[in-house]
């Protein structure tokens, strides 16, 4: 795989850049948010190419635009002009939006014809039906704005979209500066991490987090486990109660994944809570004791990986054992990271300091799942098989 930061010494004057970013984000996250990790995190790849006298052509998707049957409110909902204002004003400089309702030859000659150095933010790659089937016609027109492509956007490299892994086939491409952090964070927990090594599994699903609590218990070259402990909560803990048939009265869980979740249990290595904050029949945080017991073995972690909230965080009430574990996460001198748009919700702003480099907070959420849980990812797959 090729590097953006190897290309240090490089002379991109005039070279039409296409980037792909993830900025998935809702109006709600744009409001909640001061500046959204998702695009203070695309700022070093878009600054180091304009710092070399490059055009950038920013591409990303926005939501799923195809679940939703109101045409009106598609455009509303998931267009991506919002964030020319952001990027606007947190690079000093002008970003221009295509809306695709020109032909690919017009923006083409638009981006062509424009000085050194201009930004531009194309609409929602979602609105073309092309991007999610991976048309190689919509990857090729898409290829043909621009000279060559970087992939920044690890959060979405689990999708094999055309944007993703059509557009290496042809042009040169490389990872950019936010890929290649988010790849050399994680590789950190996957390739030899400390011991003790704390997995912190919460949210409302277990079935997305199963790969990677299968990968971590697996024994390894005939070398034991490499996780230490894997701490449950949230609808995960859920399902691991359900499974040995205790009480969880309207609790959310999976029941699909009660079998799964059965064999899991026969390793002593999954913790479940021990008491819990309840409210009418349901389970919604992990109760003081847990939080007690959990702040403890984080403690002594020496590697922490994080993702899934342990309750209900849209109330302050249930986000106690959440908020909990991010303090104690803060605390603690392991090497860790944390990732999931909800679980980053809650940490604190310290958090995100950069002198905290021992803790890396990552812009992806489904994708971190399938990285640790040991899969390969298009995106990054086609990065290594680009020109
Ligand atoms: C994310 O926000 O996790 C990614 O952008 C993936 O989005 P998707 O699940 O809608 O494909």
């Amino acid at each position: 795989m090729k590097y953006l930061s190897s290309l240090k010494n490089k002379n991109l004057s005039n070279q039409i850049c296409l980037l792909r970013v993830d900025f998935n984000l809702t109006d709600d996250d744009l409001r909640k948010q001061k500046i959204p990790l998702r695009i203070k995190s695309a700022l070093p790849t878009i600054k180091f190419l304009l710092g070399k006298g490059a055009k950038v052509v920013i591409l990303s998707h926005r939501g799923r635009p195809k679940e939703t049957s109101d045409k009106r409110q598609v455009t509303r909902v998931y267009t991506l002009k919002p964030f020319v204002k952001i990027l606007s004003k947190l690079l000093k400089k002008s970003v221009q939006f295509i809306d695709f309702k020109k032909d690919f030859k017009t923006i083409k000659t638009i981006i062509k014809i424009s000085p050194r150095g201009t930004i531009f933010l194309l609409e929602n790659l979602r609105f073309f039906p092309g991007e999610d089937k991976n048309d190689q016609k919509f990857a090729r027109k898409l290829a043909s704005l621009g000279k060559f492509y970087i992939n920044d956007a690890f959060a979405f490299s689990h999708r094999p979209t055309a944007s993703m892994v059509g557009i290496p086939k042809f042009l040169a491409s490389y990872a950019g500066l936010l890929l290649e952090k988010e790849i050399k964070n994680l590789s950190k927990v996957m390739q030899k991490p400390k011991r003790p090594l704390v997995i912190i599994l919460g949210g409302a699903k277990i079935s997305d987090k199963i790969g990677v609590i299968k990968n971590f218990l697996k024994n390894v070259n005939g070398h034991k486990s490499r996780v230490n402990c894997i701490l449950t909560g949230g609808g995960v803990a859920n399902t691991f109660f359900a499974a040995q048939r205790l009480p969880i009265g309207k609790s959310l869980y999976e029941k699909q994944m009660i079998p799964t979740a059965k064999l899991l249990l026969r390793s002593r290595k999954i913790i479940l809570p021990i008491d819990s904050a309840i409210q009418g029949k349901k389970i919604l945080d992990i109760g003081p004791k847990t939080i007690k017991r959990y702040v403890e073995i984080i403690k002594k972690a020496r590697t922490i990986v994080w993702n899934g909230p342990m309750g209900y965080i849209e109330s302050p009430k249930f986000a106690r054992g959440s908020k909990a574990i991010s303090q104690a996460i803060l605390k603690s001198q392991a090497f860790s990271v944390i990732g999931g748009g909800e679980t980053i919700s809650i940490l604190p702003a310290a958090c995100f300091k950069p002198h905290a480099s021992r803790l890396f907070v990552s812009t992806a959420g489904g994708a971190m799942l399938e990285y640790l849980a040991g899969k390969k990812l298009p995106g990054i797959e086609a990065l290594n098989t680009s020109l």
